[in-house]
């Protein structure tokens, strides 16, 4: 170990001018204690240590975290280097616990190692699920979602509302509606007892996957307990998506949805149809993991500390209405077309993955061979951590960085603004679901922004400390209040909205079913509404304030 020590010293020595040395690693804090390396160097915000340590040692550096090799990287040019010309070499990822016990044993698409496999998971994700044909066909839902959140909001006006909790359930109904056609969260869910399996699961594996597990590091150091909660963890998950594939299964067999319609495991069930050896039951249920984990809490952050920041600088909030005012204007809701139009709005979600980018380091790649980094040798297998975070908030790279100024981004060259900004990275490994995100968001945040007014609580501005981690969280939820603006009351009174306080779901065979629990006045609004629109076959029965009724109509016209 001490003579391991001494080489390295050797090697990040600088070149002499006067002995031809080969080419050196990167240079290194000098102090690097047997067994731990430079891990007791770290603090948390890990991003933020990360920071100080190449503002000290230079932009290109390389740690070593108990028996990993680690390459920081806190340059754009630099990080540009690493996702063009080494690309193909540092598109392998760590083989790190979590990846073991929640990514199908590192086979999953976040997890697997580059090459024919993860090729062909990444081209079913990018044509199956996240095309942009897919992601237009799913537009309705993602809106009758953010209804769903507005509906919500606009009966608690006035009243002090969880933003953290509304938004991180938006994202999961509706990345669980384009999975398997559920939503969990709600007052109106179809299954309660399933969706209470499902919170559970989730919450257990929120909190698993922001932990920074030690013996990834020291594997000296036995994680037993962490691993036995991984274990669990996984048990669990894995019967409740196999519960589902079987459900959908049967949904398909009685073929009853069009193609427009199909969920994402009906889509990945068709292909197992043809090529049962490679669509298993465990690549689909990887993929549901993946889309799931990496789309929601990432998503839902940034509308979080989005609207944090409106609410500290009530001017942008201001400018953001006056756009949407006037290209939408007090008659419709925004929707996901308009979002190209509204250049303001755009630089404001550009601005907050500026300043709190949800994977502040991206996820970390491992190198394959062998490669050359800003001039230093890099050794094969070295782990790699782009510091998005410090690139995008250093003062070198951006004026008054910690400025929020959405301003900053009009007229941006390209959407990296020349790899200075990458929250979604750059290159094999970049983020497939960035134009997912960037529609969720900005309907969600363009919603917000047209029907309230916003408060915040007491007089204090917004609290925007991090919590300690790999990602990038809010440590105090997001509290505010809110109430309809005046000029969009004649919205909220308009059925469309009314209608979404009624749930919308895929029934057995096919059926649309509608639940809900809701007054007099509302279901009669509803028996109007099928009427009006002729629905044909139709069944309503009325059990006091609750009903279901079954149409054999797409009813996805009713909001339009
Ligand atoms: C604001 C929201 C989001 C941000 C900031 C974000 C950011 C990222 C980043 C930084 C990476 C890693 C890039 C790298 O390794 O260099 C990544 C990977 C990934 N993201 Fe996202 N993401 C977001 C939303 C989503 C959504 C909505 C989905 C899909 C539903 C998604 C799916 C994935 C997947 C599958 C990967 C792994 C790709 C691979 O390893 O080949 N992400 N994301």
């Amino acid at each position: 170990m001490i003579t391991r020590h001494l080489l390295d010293k050797i090697q990040t020595l600088p070149p002499s001018p006067f002995l031809s040395l080969p080419i050196t690693l990167p240079p290194s804090p000098f102090l690097s204690l047997p067994i731990i390396g430079h891990l007791y160097l770290f603090k948390k915000p890990i991003y933020r240590t990360l920071s100080n340590i190449s503002n000290r040692y230079g932009l290109v550096v390389l740690l070593r975290l108990g028996s990993r090799r680690v390459l920081v990287v806190s340059s754009p040019s630099i990080a540009e280097e690493c996702f063009t010309k080494n690309d193909v070499v540092f598109a392998n990822r760590p083989r790190l616990l979590i990846g073991k016990h929640l990514g199908y044993n590192c086979t999953n698409l976040f997890w697997a190692s580059y090459g024919d496999h993860w090729r062909n998971l990444r081209k079913i994700v990018s044509i199956e699920v996240l095309s942009a044909y897919r992601l237009q066909m799913l537009s309705a839902t993602h809106l009758e979602e953010v209804k769903w959140m507005i509906g919500g909001l606009y009966r608690n006006q006035n009243q002090v509302v969880d933003m953290k909790k509304a938004f991180l359930e938006l994202t999961l109904n509706i990345i669980m509606r384009m999975i398997a056609g559920k939503r969990y969260y709600g007052d109106d869910v179809s299954d309660v007892e399933q969706a209470q399996r499902f919170r559970a699961i989730h919450a257990e594996m929120y909190t698993l996957i922001g932990q920074t597990i030690i013996g990834d590091y020291v594997p000296w150091i036995k994680s037993r307990k962490m691993e036995k909660r991984l274990i669990e963890c996984r048990v669990k998950r894995d019967s409740f998506m196999q519960c589902l594939i079987e459900e959908q299964r049967r949904v398909l067999e009685s073929d009853s949805c069009g193609e427009r319609k199909r969920t994402m495991i009906q889509v990945l069930l068709s292909l197992q149809e043809t090529e049962p050896e490679y669509y298993t039951d465990d690549i689909i249920k990887g993929l549901m993991l993946v889309l799931l984990f990496a789309g929601t809490d990432t998503s839902s952050s940034i509308m979080e500390w989005a609207l944090s920041l409106l609410l500290n600088h009530s001017e942008v909030l201001l400018k953001a209405q006056k756009e949407i005012d006037e290209y939408i204007g007090p008659d419709r809701l925004i929707d996901e077309a308009d979002l190209a139009q509204l250049p303001y709005l755009r630089s404001i979600i550009n601005e907050t993955l500026r300043m709190y980018p949800p994977a502040p380091l991206l996820v970390p790649h491992e190198s394959s061979e062998e490669c050359l980094v800003g001039g230093f040798r890099i050794p094969c297998g070295t782990m790699l951590f782009v510091n998005m975070w410090a690139i995008q908030n250093d003062p070198k790279i951006w004026l008054d960085p910690k400025k929020f100024r959405p301003e900053r981004f009009n007229g941006l060259k390209g959407a990296r603004d020349g790899f200075r900004l990458m929250p979604f990275g750059y290159g094999r490994r970049s983020c497939p679901g960035e134009g997912l995100a960037l529609r969720m968001v900005g309907l969600a945040l363009g919603s917000l922004i047209q029907c309230f007014e916003w408060q915040k609580m007491g007089d204090k501005s917004v609290d925007m400390t991090e919590r300690p981690g790999f990602t990038m969280a809010k440590a105090q939820p997001l509290k505010a209040i809110c109430r309809p603006r005046p000029s969009m009351l004649k919205l909220f009174s308009q059925p469309s909205l009314v209608f979404v306080t009624f749930w919308w779901g895929l029934g057995a065979g096919g059926d649309m079913q509608c639940h809900a629990s809701t007054s007099e006045a509302s279901f009669s609004l509803l028996s109007v509404y099928l009427d009006l629109l002729d629905m044909g076959d139709k069944k309503h029965s009325k059990k006091g304030v609750d009903f279901t009724v079954e149409i054999h109509t797409l009813c996805y016209s009713l909001n339009h």
